[in-house]
């Protein structure tokens, strides 16, 4: 069995200078790639460009939803690099909690805006810079609040149960050439879920099979996997990835 090896391409991930993306990117540093990340701040993407080495990565500061932005991260990324082989669709957003029949309707369509919209656009400028005539393979980070009812967050469940149709559509629109999957993790320790554990980590951890709660190494190998040739034969897929939590039909 051949060895996996990123060597020679390029990785653009979307929210990486923390947690999950950030894994994500020493992850396929790890296996040879170079990265290009964004964020919204540029002091913590210089200290995860530090972290990375300044041979392997580039950053942008910017929003995700924002179009100037990402034509100058693909145009970035092909001057720097020369190639984008791999897109990591990471940022997502989720800045209420509480009943759906609450939601304010900008910030609804606001984090549809980022959580789903972004991310096809992301692909489509992929696509024109790059991928459409060399291939690509695309991951979405989306979560296990799109695959069952998650009170007190359930738009961002929807969100994120859209932006796993949306990996099913892409991958039916851009195959062969382009392989699109998208991973749905449990609760991951990062800054992003805080409410969902701290103070109580214990008793969550409890609730999983794996007994442990997730950590964004966890979610990172997958990644690298689905983006690896090895991959080669698995698209539109939604990969759970939750310590067993769904098992149990427990709340996430
Ligand atoms: N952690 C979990 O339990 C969990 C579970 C399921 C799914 N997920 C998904 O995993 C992804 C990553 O989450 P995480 O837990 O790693 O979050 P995190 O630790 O809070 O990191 C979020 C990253 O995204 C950047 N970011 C935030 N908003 C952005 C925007 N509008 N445009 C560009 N960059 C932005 C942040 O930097 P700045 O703040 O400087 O912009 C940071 O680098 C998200 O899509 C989330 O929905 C997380």
């Amino acid at each position: 069995m051949p060895v996996p090896t990123m060597a020679g391409r390029t990785a653009i991930i979307t929210g990486a200078s923390r947690g999950i993306g950030l894994a994500i990117a020493h992850r396929l540093v790890a296996d040879g790639a170079k990265v290009v990340i964004t964020g919204r701040t540029q002091e913590t993407l210089d200290q995860a460009v530090e972290s990375l080495g300044r041979e392997n990565a580039i950053a942008f500061a910017g929003k995700a939803a924002d179009p100037a932005h990402r034509t100058s991260v693909v145009a970035g990324a092909v001057a720097k690099f020369g190639s984008i082989d791999f897109l990591v669709n990471n940022t997502g957003i989720n800045p209420v909690y509480g009943s759906l029949l609450d939601i304010e309707p900008g910030v609804a369509a606001k984090m549809v805006d980022t959580n789903v919209l972004a991310a096809i656009a992301w692909v489509k400028a992929c696509r024109t810079a790059w991928m459409g005539e060399h291939g690509g393979a695309v991951v979405n980070l989306s979560s296990i609040a799109g695959l069952k009812p998650s009170p007190g967050i359930g738009w961002y469940g929807a969100t994120k149960a859209m932006l796993s149709r949306v990996t099913a559509e892409l991958a039916m629109e851009l195959a062969p050439e382009i392989r699109v999957n998208a991973v749905a993790p449990a609760v991951v320790k990062t800054k992003f879920a805080g409410a969902l554990f701290e103070g109580r980590e214990a008793e969550v951890a409890a609730t999983y099979p794996m007994k442990r709660l997730g950590t964004p190494d966890d979610i990172a190998g997958l990644v690298w996997f689905l983006l690896c040739d090895e991959a080669g034969w698995l698209t539109g897929q939604t990969i759970t990835v939750d310590g067993g939590v769904t098992l149990t039909g427990g709340l996430v």
